[in-house]
């Protein structure tokens, strides 16, 4: 039996945190071994910031590194960089022409970044979804692996899938689904307790797979928290709960009972548990800081996996360009 095909990329900016560790990565590494993964580095989205063309490879070659680190076996899946794929585009073209103006400016990633970058509000963010939508497409993926700030996209990329679907009369797209393994991890918070972690904010509450232990240990010793709860059984604020889920993550379940049963009777230190997790946390990152650092020194290595992912990908790529192609009418030969 055929495999169901799973698509999922991250984007070349910035250094990769426990946020895209748990709510994509781990992800990845639990379905590689049963579904027909393609895994890609989204180095055309990090475009829309105009980064420094120097700095683009070592970040590419970076979150390879940092994939592979974290137990992505390149071997398993198709592991390349979004933009040695040429039918991604093609196909991204095709499905502007389905994508209007007014859904693409009601998205809520789209109006943030308005708000936080009122000066370079190009096209390319604009329509930021709809290339999102092709690399989900291009290989007719069924299971997206993602964080829980990408479901807007998702939602998008179906509605492009079945309005092509109509438009050409034939069941081409399937309508790719979000996956995941732990509802737990969708949402990392960031330890000041202001929102998601993110590649790009506070990077002083953000746990970065590349931190070394003192900065780990730092940046949880100052996590916010609270004078603790007053009732037992309270429900936990979304701070904490983030911590608790980082626990578990880190250190395991029965570790983390012994706080959940300290906070349920009113008796949990903070100070405690943020000791207990600072510890466990440099002993979760250490290692996959330690191997991304390893891989990211054989640039040979890196380019090798990535040119073999690219032939991977593309022979599913091509295929659906192809059919894509005819579907339009574009078949003159
Ligand atoms: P990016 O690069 O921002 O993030 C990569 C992955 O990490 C997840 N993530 C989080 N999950 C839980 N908690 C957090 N705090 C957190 N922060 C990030 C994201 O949900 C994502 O799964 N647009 C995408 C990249 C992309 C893509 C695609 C993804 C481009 N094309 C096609 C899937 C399919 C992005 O910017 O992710």
């Amino acid at each position: 039996m055929n495999k169901e095909i799973v698509v999922s990329g991250i984007r070349s900016t910035g250094y990769l945190h426990l946020g895209n560790y748990l709510g994509a990565i781990q992800n990845y590494v639990e379905m590689q071994n049963n579904y027909d993964c393609y895994f890609f580095v989204a180095d055309y989205h990090s475009l829309t910031t105009h980064p420094d063309p120097k700095a683009l490879k070592p970040n590419v070659f970076r979150v390879v590194a940092e994939n592979i680190a974290s137990g992505l076996d390149p071997e398993k899946v198709a592991l390349y960089a979004q933009s040695d794929l040429p039918e991604i585009p093609e196909l991204y073209l095709m499905l502007n022409m389905m994508a209007y103006k007014g859904e693409l400016e009601k998205v809520p990633t789209f109006k943030d970044k308005v708000r936080l970058q009122p000066d370079n509000v190009n096209a390319g963010l604009l329509t930021y979804p709809v290339l999102m939508a092709a690399d989900i497409l291009i290989h007719r993926a069924v299971k997206v692996p993602v964080g829980k700030d990408q479901e807007q996209h998702l939602e998008m990329a179906r509605n492009f899938a079945t309005r092509f679907n109509t438009r050409y009369g034939a069941e081409f797209f399937p309508e790719p689904q979000v996956w995941r393994s732990n509802a737990d991890t969708v949402k990392i918070m960031s330890l000041d307790g202001n929102g998601k972690m993110s590649k790009s904010e506070n990077a002083n509450a953000t746990i970065y797979l590349s931190d070394d232990d003192d900065t780990i240990r730092k940046k949880i010793m100052k996590a916010k928290t609270d004078s603790g709860p007053t009732e037992p059984n309270s429900e936990m604020p979304d701070y904490i709960k983030n911590l608790f889920v980082l626990l578990q993550v880190s250190a395991g379940s029965e570790v983390t009972q012994t706080f959940t049963d300290a906070f349920n009777n009113c008796n949990i230190r903070y100070g405690d548990m943020k000791k207990q997790l600072a510890e466990s946390m440099v002993s979760f990152v250490g290692p996959i800081r330690e191997k991304a650092a390893e891989l990211q020194r054989d640039e040979q290595a890196i380019r090798k996996i990535l040119k073999e992912g690219a032939e991977k990908a593309r022979a599913s790529s091509a295929v659906t360009i192809a059919e894509a192609r005819k579907l339009i009418g574009i078949n003159y030969y």
